[in-house]
């Protein structure tokens, strides 16, 4: 009795602590919102874009708010983000990923070595590697579209939801590439897969935001059980990528049971999957809204085949694509940059005013809201524009500026610092590929013509690749004839 008295008086002690925090001199502005130890948590699960943004006309440019009793300092001048991203010290990336990895994956990895995994992975996924990953893609993803395309009758228009249409194709054909599939019957095992993984990503905010209902618990943990067997021997047959064998060892030379290497091929595939379909899906609602745009990707695709094939060229220059896709992901890539502060830090901003952050506290970047969406930085923000980084002479365009200064971080799709995406050039390769796919062997329009990009589920800001709130539906059919015009 006397110890249920004793944590009872600790914990309302705690409580009172962190409700009662006030705002030093050097500290960024606090705002900790009405309601006590939750603060701002609601607002910020709804919708983080809408609730940053209006803290940032309110603070300014770094401010500190409190999430479900954690205090986290909001940074959002581009300017200043190496402060954050170059200090390894007192900042840390890890110990909130592997809570959100426990959260989402049940993941504990027993003498986790997150670089040893990231050197893996970078071995892995450039120089001859990479090519050879590049080209398996390419075959799996030409036998994915000419399966769903030729099931059906050849000349009739199949009508399908184009986000549906994109993931499951990008996912299944990633899939089969990294992870391997059932030898005798690859479509179906990777088919399994997906429809087993759509079920998880749906139930994945709420899991990160520890928000499930108890039902939804019930088919979590069941899903994740079936995709935890589906993937049981991922890296350990031969037709799975040498990467994911690597990763496998590694993982039993670090201690990991059998059990613990199965949830981990979730995790990874999760990182390797979860992006491509979404990125794909809002690229080619953009082209196919924006007609403009379809014709000069058209005419460049067109000259960039390889002579007398309809092949695209691995080594041509698509300086028109990389801006169509930088462009959709400056409107559709939302991740936080998140980091643990380790002990007291100062933070020395861009324009001189150096602020002080606590030990225990989180830091986080949001680049949608600053650069992505900034219209100092990119005038008209919310408009798709095809050839915003394009220059006249129709060369890349690097040159963005605040506050007069170059921004060395003009968008952040990808992240940045050490923490960047590993897998960047095998997923720009896959959606370039896939894109060249559908426009050269594909007859594909809207179902509506006058149909708009749909909205973003809001829900998912901060979590990587935006969804479409619904789906952009879509009538294709294969060419009788394939060409890129
Ligand atoms: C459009 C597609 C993709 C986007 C927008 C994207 C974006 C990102 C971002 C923003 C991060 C940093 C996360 C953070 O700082 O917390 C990241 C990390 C990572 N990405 Fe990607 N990614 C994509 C595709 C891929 C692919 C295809 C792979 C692998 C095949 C991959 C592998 C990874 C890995 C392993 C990390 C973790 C790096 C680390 O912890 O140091 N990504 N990605």
């Amino acid at each position: 009795m006397i110890w249920t008295i004793l944590l009872l008086f600790h914990g309302i002690l705690f409580f009172f602590f962190l409700s009662n925090r006030t705002r030093s001199k050097r500290e960024p502005p606090l705002d900790k919102g009405v309601i006590p130890w939750l603060g701002h948590a609601l607002d910020f699960g709804k919708d983080a874009a809408k609730f940053l943004t209006r803290m940032k006309l309110k603070h300014g440019d770094i401010f500190t708010v409190r999430v479900a009793g954690r205090y986290v300092t909001i940074l959002l001048d581009p300017n200043s983000y190496d402060a954050v991203l170059q200090d390894t010290t007192s900042l840390d990336f890890t110990r909130y990923a592997q809570v959100l990895m426990d959260r989402i994956f049940n993941l504990k990895l027993p003498n986790h070595k997150p670089d040893s995994e990231k050197s893996i992975m970078r071995r892995h996924f450039q120089g001859e590697s990479l090519t050879c990953l590049n080209h398996a893609m390419q075959n799996h993803l030409w036998t994915l579209l000419t399966f769903e395309t030729t099931a059906q009758n050849q000349t009739n228009w199949k009508q399908d939801g184009l986000f549906g249409f994109c993931y499951s194709l990008l996912f299944r054909a990633g899939y089969l590439t990294l992870f391997g599939g059932e030898q005798k019957n690859n479509c179906m095992d990777a088919a399994n897969v997906y429809m087993e993984y759509q079920k998880f990503d749906s139930l994945l905010i709420k899991m990160a935001h520890t928000t499930l209902k108890s039902g939804e618990k019930q088919t979590a943990g069941s899903v994740k059980q079936r995709l935890w067997e589906l993937l049981a021997q991922a890296g350990l047959r031969d037709n799975s990528s040498l990467w994911l064998q690597s990763y496998r060892q590694h993982l039993k030379e670090e201690g990991a049971d059998e059990e613990t290497q199965r949830k981990a091929m979730l995790l990874q595939l999760w990182a390797t999957q979860g992006n491509v379909g979404p990125a794909t899906f809002w690229l080619l609602a953009f082209l196919l809204t924006h007609s403009e745009a379809m014709r000069a990707m058209r005419k460049e695709f067109n000259s960039a085949t390889m002579p007398g094939t309809i092949t695209l060229d691995p080594q041509q220059h698509t300086p028109v694509f990389d801006s169509v896709l930088e462009e959709t992901l400056r409107l559709t890539a939302v991740p936080f940059i998140t980091r643990e502060v380790l002990q007291n830090k100062t933070l020395h901003m861009a324009d001189g005013q150096e602020y002080d952050v606590r030990r225990g506290d989180r830091v986080c970047l949001f680049p949608f809201v600053s650069p992505q969406m900034d219209p100092e930085i990119h005038h008209e923000p919310e408009k798709f524009k095809y050839d915003r980084f394009l220059n006249a002479d129709g060369t890349a365009k690097r040159d963005f500026f605040k506050g007069g200064r170059r921004l060395k971080y003009y968008t952040m799709p990808w992240g940045a610092g050490t923490n960047a995406c590993v897998g960047k050039p095998f997923a720009i390769q896959s959606i370039r590929q896939f894109v060249f796919l559908v426009l050269s062997h594909l007859d594909i329009e809207l179902s509506d013509p006058e149909a708009q990009v749909p909205a973003v589920d809001a829900s998912r800001y901060g979590f990587g690749m935006l969804q479409p709130i619904e789906e952009l539906q879509i009538r294709y059919k294969l060419r009788e004839r394939p060409c890129v015009q």
